[in-house]
């Protein structure tokens, strides 16, 4: 299986987001072998685009989940509402979020939060780009995987992703090169048996679009894509969904 997880952060508003998520539906429109897709709109936008991706092939994710789930916590979204709203996948640790501040050792607690109503986590892990100067990435983002899994107990039947997103990579323009990608998702798939976790699709992210995204997803380790601005391009997202169908029907066939 791949993914396509399109998370559109601080962009659309509520009429733009209901047109985008028609987009990514008609990218589906006639195709039998679909990856998971995923659209993350913000959170103001939920319920609306809830409306036009309910009992349909798409999934809806929401770009961060709350460390419980419900409670005194000033402007976080918590599991119970969030599931209340239609979410099935929720990103965390994003870079974005990291760089505002946010402390790696929330991010248990966001984890327990996601299980606990059924929610799919989609952790994000990446070095900058003076640790990748150093060939110090796959240290760096052992460690990152390590920390943020810390305490972290899956329960039956339930699984999270993780998304290889590199920062020097995000919103640049300039994606990450295939053969480091492969290199670094090995590290984490490594790790994470090494935490007693198998089975964990890892995708990557980092300024993927039509043109490029072949060339991650033909690759078996590499599970799907995380994609930023593409995923708000009208022009862009559904020439990356139809790669992600033309991997799925060509792996069918294997
Ligand atoms: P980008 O963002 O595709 O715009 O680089 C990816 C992400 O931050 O998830």
């Amino acid at each position: 299986m791949k993914y396509v997880i399109g998370n559109w952060k601080m962009n659309l508003g509520i009429r733009e987001s209901i047109a985008m998520a028609r987009v990514a539906l008609r990218s589906l429109q006639g195709k039998e072998d679909v990856p998971v897709v995923v659209i993350c709109p913000s959170a103001t936008a939920l319920s609306e685009v809830r409306k036009v991706v309910a009992r349909t092939r798409i999934e809806l994710g929401s770009q961060n989940i709350g460390p419980g789930k419900a409670g005194a916590y000033t402007g976080e979204l918590g599991g119970t509402q969030l599931q209340d709203v239609g979410v099935t996948y929720a990103i965390i640790g994003h870079s974005e979020r990291r760089q505002a501040g946010e402390d790696e050792a929330i991010l248990p607690k966001r984890f327990a939060a996601a299980f606990e109503v059924g929610i799919t986590p989609v952790l994000c892990v990446g070095e900058p780009a003076e640790i990748r100067a150093g060939s110090a990435s796959a240290q760096y983002v052992r460690e990152q995987v390590r920390r943020a899994l810390k305490g972290v107990a899956v329960p039956r039947g339930k699984r999270f992703l993780v998304a290889y997103e590199p920062i020097f990579a995000i919103g640049t323009g300039t994606s990450a090169s295939v053969p480091h990608t492969l290199e670094i998702i090995e590290h984490i798939t490594a790790v994470l048996l090494e935490l007693g976790f198998d089975d964990v699709p890892v995708l990557y992210g980092g300024s993927v679009n039509a043109q490029n995204v072949y060339s991650y997803l033909r690759e078996p380790q590499i599970s799907g894509v995380l994609v930023g601005s593409a995923s708000v391009q009208p022009q862009e997202f559904p020439g990356i969904v139809a790669s992600a169908c033309d991997v799925m029907s060509a792996q069918k066939d294997i």
